[in-house]
């Protein structure tokens, strides 16, 4: 496997559309990834008067969503080589369609559920294709865009197990692998959080909904706010 050097760590920057941002929403399935969405669209909608474009990985144009039927409704083994490459191609896409001549319009905020987290978690840690592997993928441009905030929101594999008994819906191709599964990704995330420190926002989701959301509000704040400022000083406490 490819060593992750600084270099490689350092080409990862976020686009530079002045008073546009761009976000993402990553954690394991139960996480309340589409309720913190969700309350911050709101917030941003009615008390700070952004236009806000909530998309979803992998999908958000219709060849990212052809690629999203054939991804999680496949019934054989794909490679992670090949998921990996697929997820990239729907991202691509995604980019140029959709988010880099969105973000080009002021006072636009970007919400993605999912992002080049996933494919690092998913395919490099969880797969095991290669942290390394897959961030060397994405760089490229504009693949080697990244948000300027990331929400992990942590909770442990058998948190998720719980809120999955609960919600009782089908599982798609990931959801099918099991605890064990689960397990590693919750290692990438927080390896993600480790490579990203200034990024990657690792916030405990296990608890309140609503203290959650409050961290979310106030960090999102402080970007915004950052927009004026050259020094961008995020709340990164775990
Ligand atoms: P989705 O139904 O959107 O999952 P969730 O509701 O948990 O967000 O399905 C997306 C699945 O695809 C999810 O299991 C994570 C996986 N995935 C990857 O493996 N790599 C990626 O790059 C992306 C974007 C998603």
């Amino acid at each position: 496997m490819k060593e992750i050097t600084h270099e490689l760590i350092s080409s990862f920057r976020a686009p530079a559309f002045p008073g546009s941002f761009f976000l993402s929403f990553e954690g394991i399935e139960g996480a309340g990834k589409s309720t913190q969405i969700n309350r911050l669209k709101k917030y941003l909608e009615e008390e700070k008067n952004y236009r806000v474009l909530i998309l979803r990985e992998p999908g958000g144009t219709p060849f990212g969503e052809k690629l999203r039927q054939a991804i999680l409704e496949t019934k054989t083994e794909i490679s992670p080589l090949a998921e990996a490459h697929l997820f990239a191609a729907s991202r691509s896409q995604l980019l140029s369609e959709v988010i880099l001549p969105e973000l080009s319009v002021p006072n636009t905020v970007i919400i993605c559920d999912r992002y080049i987290d996933s494919s690092v978690v998913y395919q490099g840690h969880a797969r095991g294709l290669g942290v390394a592997e897959v961030l060397d993928i994405h760089n490229i441009f504009p693949l080697n865009l990244v948000p300027h905030l990331t929400f992990y929101l942590r909770i442990g594999a058998e948190m998720s197990e719980k809120r999955q008994k609960i919600r009782n819906s089908p599982k798609d191709y990931f959801e099918a692998k099991g605890i064990e599964f689960y397990k590693k990704l919750v290692v990438g995330y927080d390896l993600m959080h480790e490579l990203f420190p200034n990024r990657v926002l690792k916030l405990d989701a296990e608890g309140s909904m609503d203290e959650v959301t409050q961290l979310i509000l106030k960090n999102t704040e402080i970007l915004l706010a950052s927009a004026t400022l050259d020094d961008v000083s995020i709340n990164n406490d775990d």
